[in-house]
């Protein structure tokens, strides 16, 4: 929202769009956005355009628009834009945001997440005559919102009162936008459950650093007029520019990507807060105060830079994202691991190192690729805590209601911050007394502020959706914990120093890994028309095995699977011939020998494997169908240096396979609902 800012309607189309094309990363399949109408008094109707496909397409629909006047100067301006991923309803112009509540599109609404009682809803607005055109959840919230005003007792109502109302009745999670003809150029926005940030930019300074939350305050008088409503909410309880009334820009979105490059004051909200923005001013406001709620919400200054967003001269963001690990991995250690003591301090963890070093288990949570790094680390923190380590996919760990204590601690990794399974899990872990540790890549995310404490593993803003550098920080995050954890026993010295010294050299260790990668780019070309494949390995390399296999089957579509090669004879085996492609992991550590006997029954089959080992195995060259020769390391880093030709070589089959790396289809990278 500009207010009193003049902007042409390109400028706005512009801006709205390029905020959706920041946000692409996270996952799409529709894209939609709607805007003061054309004419004299352009704020008394709302334009709606939609497309199914990329946000280019809609970009070149808006500008197909002849009716359109691109050159119009606006002087107060709100509009809305919206990328979706499906959940009720197949991808349709119809189906996609925003959504609205009549022909007249008196009231406009853009949702990220899932309401799970809009059946109900939709049953009792139906039995009221309003029409649905849409197979969505989210329909049922700009008629609901039409339903509150058009009831409403007095003439008078605001507009976050209507949306306050609103968000009683609904369940689920929601981040919300809403727009409407009956209030032009005031904004709101309100979340639960979904992320949702503002973004302020003024020519002048803001008039505060924090503002206060204001409860209870919209419920209007029986005689309440606009004016008074504005007068008792006070500019003293706003944020504006202190040339009041003058030159701010108000900038809604589900991540700080798309707000970076107009501004770095950002302020997170709250579930069930109501962001309001009248005549230029932002307001927060809440029905009632929680116990032990801050009563303000602080205006933050975001670290990112709008470079790290980009892609830089790499064909996608995943390709950078891997060529970046041996900076990020610096970045995840950087002021936390002395070389020159052997000490390491994780501070975020400090005030409950303590209760963490009483505990009696520790779990590890995640989805995906933080699962992942989970499995990748549990051995070394078994060794180094002597603590039993349970690994966990959060839905699994819900479905079986998992008996959790109040000495467990228990730990929630997630790049974004903001997966719906793992932060329920985190809620599930806290109402059992549990201490509970975040381990994520984006401060102020969900996770990050509802765990008791946490690990930033600052790799960088990660936008490619096969997660490839935040999982070597993740596993290098957990095991700077084990590390901190284990620092006064007397027997773990050796080892630690050990771990301490290889993670020294790690970064070195990443580059030569990826001077392979024309070979590992030749191994592809040959790979890219086979249907299926298999990466098998066991011990600390397991991780790599399943990892290496999701990242195959996100971005390439080949079915491919991570075999324990323990389990290769009571299963797998039977898929061997000479046909099958197997990558194995093969590297010098306590398994070594157990790995070469799977192998020998892979070639024993005529099974024609590719192996990823150490550098200097002639052994393994001599019955190799291919080697990828890796540096060797301490043996629970290895799998930080072998999971990299395996992205590597799913990188280079997506793009010879022609298909779009950064955004396979029906994944998401932010997967916000259950
Ligand atoms: C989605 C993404 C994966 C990611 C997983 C967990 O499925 O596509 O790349 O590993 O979510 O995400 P998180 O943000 O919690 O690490």
């Amino acid at each position: 929202l500009n207010y009193r800012v003049p902007r042409t309607r390109r400028d706005i189309f512009q801006t709205l769009i390029k905020g959706l094309q920041r946000l692409e990363y996270r996952g799409y399949d529709s894209a939609g956005v709607a805007v003061d109408g054309s004419g004299k008094d352009h704020a008394a109707s709302i334009s709606l355009y939609k497309k199914t496909g990329k946000v280019k397409a809609l970009d070149e629909e808006i500008y197909k628009n002849n009716s359109i006047d691109f050159e119009a100067e606006l002087d107060t301006h709100f509009g809305i834009a919206h990328t979706r991923w499906a959940t009720h309803g197949e991808p349709s112009s119809l189906n996609s945001h925003p959504h609205r509540s009549d022909k007249n599109n008196e009231f406009v609404v853009i949702h990220n997440g899932i309401i799970t009682n809009y059946k109900e809803l939709k049953k009792y607005l139906v039995s009221k005559g309003y029409d649905f055109e849409s197979d969505t959840d989210t329909e049922v919230i700009p008629k609901l919102i039409k339903y509150l005003y058009d009831n409403r007792e007095n003439d008078y109502v605001s507009f976050s009162t209507l949306v306050e109302r609103v968000i009683q009745q609904l369940e689920g999670a929601f981040a919300l936008v809403f727009k409407s003809i009956h209030f032009p150029g005031e904004a709101i926005a309100t979340r639960r459950g979904s992320p949702l940030l503002i973004g302020v930019r003024s020519q002048y300074e803001l008039s505060t650093e924090q503002i206060p939350v204001q409860y209870n305050c919209s419920e209007p008088r029986k005689d309440e007029q606009e004016k008074n409503l504005l007068n008792r909410r006070g500019s003293t309880n706003a944020l504006h520019s202190v040339h009041d009334r003058l030159a701010v820009e108000f900038y809604f979105a589900s991540d700080a990507s798309a707000v970076i490059e107009h501004t770095n004051k950002v302020i997170y909200l709250e579930d069930d807060d109501v962001a309001v923005v009248v005549e230029g001013k932002l307001y927060v406001q809440r029905i009632k105060r929680k116990a032990g709620e801050d009563p303000v919400r602080v205006i933050q200054t975001l670290q990112m830079e709008l470079q790290q967003i980009m892609k830089g001269n790499f064909k996608a963001f995943m390709q950078k994202e891997i060529f970046e690990q041996p900076e990020s991995v610096v970045n995840t250690m950087r002021g936390r691991i002395c070389f020159d003591s052997n000490t390491v301090i994780l501070g975020g963890l400090s005030d409950h190192l303590k209760e963490i070093k009483r505990c009696r288990r520790l779990i590890l949570i995640g989805c995906g690729t933080s699962y992942h790094a989970g499995v990748a680390t549990r051995q070394i923190l078994e060794e180094l805590t002597e603590l039993p380590v349970m690994v966990e996919l959060a839905s699994d760990f819900l479905d079986r209601i998992t008996p959790v204590f109040r000495d467990d601690v228990c730990f929630f990794i997630s790049q974004s911050g903001e997966t719906a399974d793992t932060l329920m899990a985190l809620r599930y872990c806290k109402q059992r007394g549990a201490l509970t540790v975040g381990v994520t890549n984006t401060v102020g995310s969900s996770i990050c502020r509802e765990t008791d404490c946490g690990v930033h593993i600052n790799a960088g803003p990660e936008v490619g959706v096969a997660s490839t550098k935040a999982y070597t920080s993740q596993f290098v995050s957990l095991i700077m914990f084990g590390l901190m954890i284990s620092e006064d026993r007397l027997s773990m010295q050796q080892r630690r120093l050990e771990i301490i010294n290889g993670l020294k050299k790690l970064p070195e260790l990443i580059k030569e890994v990826l001077a392979l990668d024309d070979k590992i780019k030749s191994i592809a070309d040959e790979l890219h028309h086979q249907r299926s494949l298999l990466v098998m390995g066991r011990g600390y390399n397991y991780a790599t095995c399943l990892e290496g296999a999701l990242k195959i089957k996100e971005i390439t579509y080949m079915h491919s699977e991570g075999i324990l090669a323990g389990e290769l004879k009571h299963g797998p085996l039977a898929l061997i011939d000479k046909h099958m492609p197997v990558i194995m992991v093969l590297m010098r550590d306590a398994c070594y020998k157990k790995c070469h006997n799977a192998l020998q029954q892979v070639t024993a089959r005529q099974g024609r494997p590719i192996i990823l080992c150490c550098q200097d195995d002639p052994e393994i060259s001599k019955i190799a169908y291919k080697t990828i020769e890796l540096p060797h390391t301490v043996d629970c880093l290895q799998g930080i240096l072998s999971v990299i030709p395996l992205q590597l070589i799913s990188f280079h089959l997506a793009v010879i396979r022609g298909y779009d790396v950064d955004c396979p289809r029906n994944l998401a990278k932010s997967v916000t609902v259950e």
